[in-house]
């Protein structure tokens, strides 16, 4: 946290999406701050109709829980189940659209002078159709499948027509060792993450004027212990959530606001690209 402020609950009422001007503090810090790291949870998608972790699924699979379909065991006791569920969430995630907040976050890294470095816990793909450049997936991707045996790269399977409705999918084999089966490229809990890309996010959190968390319950480690590194070295950061999480202690500055309303009005907020910023 930095020393020189305590958490400020934003003006008004939090957990009123209400005013969508940003507060003034996190204007102040997103106006000056040229290395910005943005870290995002599944509530980055949620405006998207793609389902967060800890609200209710929808349909078929809202009687599961999640965390226990994302795990090496439940891949091993009912892989056919387990495919099923990721078929129709890359099924989803294609029809899906990136919204406002993605592109405002897209917009912010092109403005000249700024160094966006950009971390998700999603494994969709939301950022990148909005023309971001994604410096770490922390916890992998959808469409980058693997062999759960040889673990090379194996194309992404089309996900059936039906995705929505079959309960089971079974995988299909490896093309490259013909003893494994395609499995998603995303990380089951008990798995460790990609080294790489938790240390390219542990350094941008440390190296950055302002992180800024958005739609996360700050629940998952380790990826829900960067915002507190930034803290405790000093770095300013910001919530926009619209509901309070697990992160509450760690941020000073807090908007409860949905990321679709609240980034892009903080970025219109940068106001105009100055003269001086722009490439000689
Ligand atoms: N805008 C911003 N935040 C939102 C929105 C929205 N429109 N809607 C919901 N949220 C917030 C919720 O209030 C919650 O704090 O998004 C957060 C979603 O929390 P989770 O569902 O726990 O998702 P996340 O924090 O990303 O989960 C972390 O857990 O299950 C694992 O691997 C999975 O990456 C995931 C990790």
């Amino acid at each position: 946290m930095s020393p020189d402020a305590g958490p400020t609950a934003v003006p008004g009422d939090p957990g009123d999406p209400g005013d969508p001007a940003p507060p003034e503090p996190i204007l102040t810090l997103a106006r000056s701050a040229r290395r910005v790291t943005v870290l995002t949870g599944a509530g980055m998608s949620a405006e998207s109709g793609v389902a967060t972790f800890r609200d209710p699924l929808t349909g078929l699979w809202a009687r599961f829980d999640p965390t226990d379909l994302a795990t090496p065991q439940a891949w091993r006791a009912d892989p056919g189940l387990v495919n099923a569920w990721y078929l129709w969430r890359v099924a989803l995630v294609r029809r899906a659209q990136p919204h406002a907040g993605h592109q405002a976050l897209a917009v912010w890294a092109a403005r000249p002078g700024v160094d966006l470095r950009l971390v998700t816990q999603n494994v969709d793909d939301l950022h990148e159709r909005a023309g971001s450049v994604v410096l770490a997936h922390l916890h992998g991707s959808l469409f980058a499948w693997r062999c759960d045996h040889c673990e090379r790269p194996v194309p992404p399977p089309d996900p059936p027509t039906d995705a929505g409705e079959r309960q089971r999918i079974d995988p299909t084999p490896c093309e490259h060792c013909r003893d494994g089966r395609r499995r998603p490229g995303v990380v089951w809990f008990g798995e460790p993450l990609p080294r790489t890309a938790f240390d390219d996010a542990v350094r941008a959190c440390l190296e950055a004027e302002l992180v800024l968390v958005v739609g996360t319950s700050g629940l998952v480690h380790p990826a829900a212990s960067l915002p507190r590194l930034a803290a405790e070295s000093g770095v300013p950061v910001v919530e926009i959530d619209p509901h309070p999480t697990a992160l509450a202690a760690t941020a000073d500055h807090i908007w409860r606001a949905p990321a679709g309303t609240a980034l892009p009005a903080l970025v219109e907020a940068l106001g105009p690209i100055e003269s001086a910023d722009l490439p000689r």
